[in-house]
């Protein structure tokens, strides 16, 4: 297994691959992108080194990115030829677990055995896509977000068979160019997208229910507790606003709303044992003494008011009109 990686093949040189490409690319390491045949991937490959001199005019990439990213991106002739050798393969072709089945039997067959091999499926689970792959402990879902060269987070899903090793190389290779990997169980929706389901989920439900529109809850979910997600998760936010509060907040949810807004075991068992947060010293993320309180108060207090500053300086969103009536026929459709 390789314990180190430096040179990369991206399998699919769409959307995400040739995001992904772009990053490895910029960060120095030598990477090629292959697609169905050499004319899309050459397509692909000029796509991308146009795009980066966009993002670098338009100041989105420091100077001097185009130039790196286009001494180390290269266009692969098959897919065959291009995955022999290298460290890591990452495959990013349509989501549909046939066409991963076969992609990733042909790259594991022309592989090195000891190269790693990791796909972007966002909702496959390991479990369906491992039996395809020769040697599956070197095989991990790295589940990059779009748009990939300016999202940081990184989702990395360990099969049964994923080795320890595997998952090792892949959290030094994304530290290594800017990125961020955080570790999942191989379970349906893994976290990132159960969290964004539950949210939208719920957002719908109130915009049926009548209490606020679309446009009121998209507005309420930026400017308040969203604001504070580019900076804190969920549990640091529960640290700071005080777990006690959350613990009886939850007594009323679920008086309102049954079984589903239930007060969570994790909840109940931290405060239970006097975990009130940053308030006494004593939270979920762990202990605070109150030099280590002050430092949060501080840190947050500043990323808010930067944020705010940012959000100023970019003015809102682009708005969609007219917008759409639920409950209305569309015309259109
Ligand atoms: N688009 C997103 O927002 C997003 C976010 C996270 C993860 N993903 C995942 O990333 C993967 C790719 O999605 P995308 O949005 O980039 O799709 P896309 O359609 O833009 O790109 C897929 C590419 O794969 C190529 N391809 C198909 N079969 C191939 C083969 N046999 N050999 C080589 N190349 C082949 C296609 O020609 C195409 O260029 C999917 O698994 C998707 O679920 C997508």
């Amino acid at each position: 297994m390789r314990e180190s990686i430096h040179t990369v093949t991206v399998v699919g040189a769409g959307y995400m691959g040739g995001g992904i490409a772009q990053t490895l690319a910029l960060a120095g390491l030598d990477t090629t992108i292959v697609d169905v045949d050499p004319e899309a991937t050459q397509r692909g490959l000029q796509r991308l080194l146009r795009e980066a001199e966009d993002f670098e005019d338009q100041g989105l990439y420091p100077s001097g990115a185009a130039a790196t990213i286009a001494e180390h991106l290269r266009a692969g002739q098959s897919l065959e030829t291009a995955v022999a050798g290298v460290d890591f393969i990452e495959e990013a072709v349509f989501e549909s677990p046939e066409v991963k089945t076969e992609v990733l039997a042909r790259i594991s067959a022309h592989a090195d055995p000891e190269a790693i091999i990791g796909t972007n499926t966002s909702t496959i689970p390991v479990a369906v896509l491992a039996p395809a792959v020769q040697h599956p402990e070197r095989f991990l879902t790295v589940h990059y977000s779009n748009p990939a060269p300016f999202i940081p987070g990184v989702e990395l899903v360990a099969g049964e068979a994923t080795s320890p090793q595997a998952i090792a190389a892949v959290k030094d290779l994304l530290q290594r160019t800017g990125k961020e990997g955080a570790q999942v169980a191989d379970r349906p929706g893994m976290a990132l997208n159960r969290l964004q389901y539950a949210l939208l989920k719920e957002a719908c439900s109130i915009v049926e229910e009548q209490v606020a529109t679309m446009e009121d809850v998209d507005t309420i979910v930026r400017t308040t507790f969203g604001f504070r997600l580019g900076f804190f998760g969920p549990f640091a936010i529960a640290d700071q606003a005080g777990l006690d509060v959350y613990n009886n907040g939850f007594g009323t949810l679920a008086e309102a709303y049954g079984s589903r807004m239930s007060r969570p075991e994790l909840l109940r068992e931290a405060v239970s044992q006097g975990r009130h947060g940053l308030k006494n010293g004593a939270g979920w993320t762990g202990d605070f003494p109150e030099e280590t309180a002050a430092d949060v108060v501080r840190y947050r207090n500043r990323a808010y008011a930067r944020m705010g500053e940012l959000l100023r300086e970019l003015g809102p969103a682009p708005q969609a009109s007219p917008p759409w009536q639920p409950g209305h026929t569309d015309d259109a459709a």
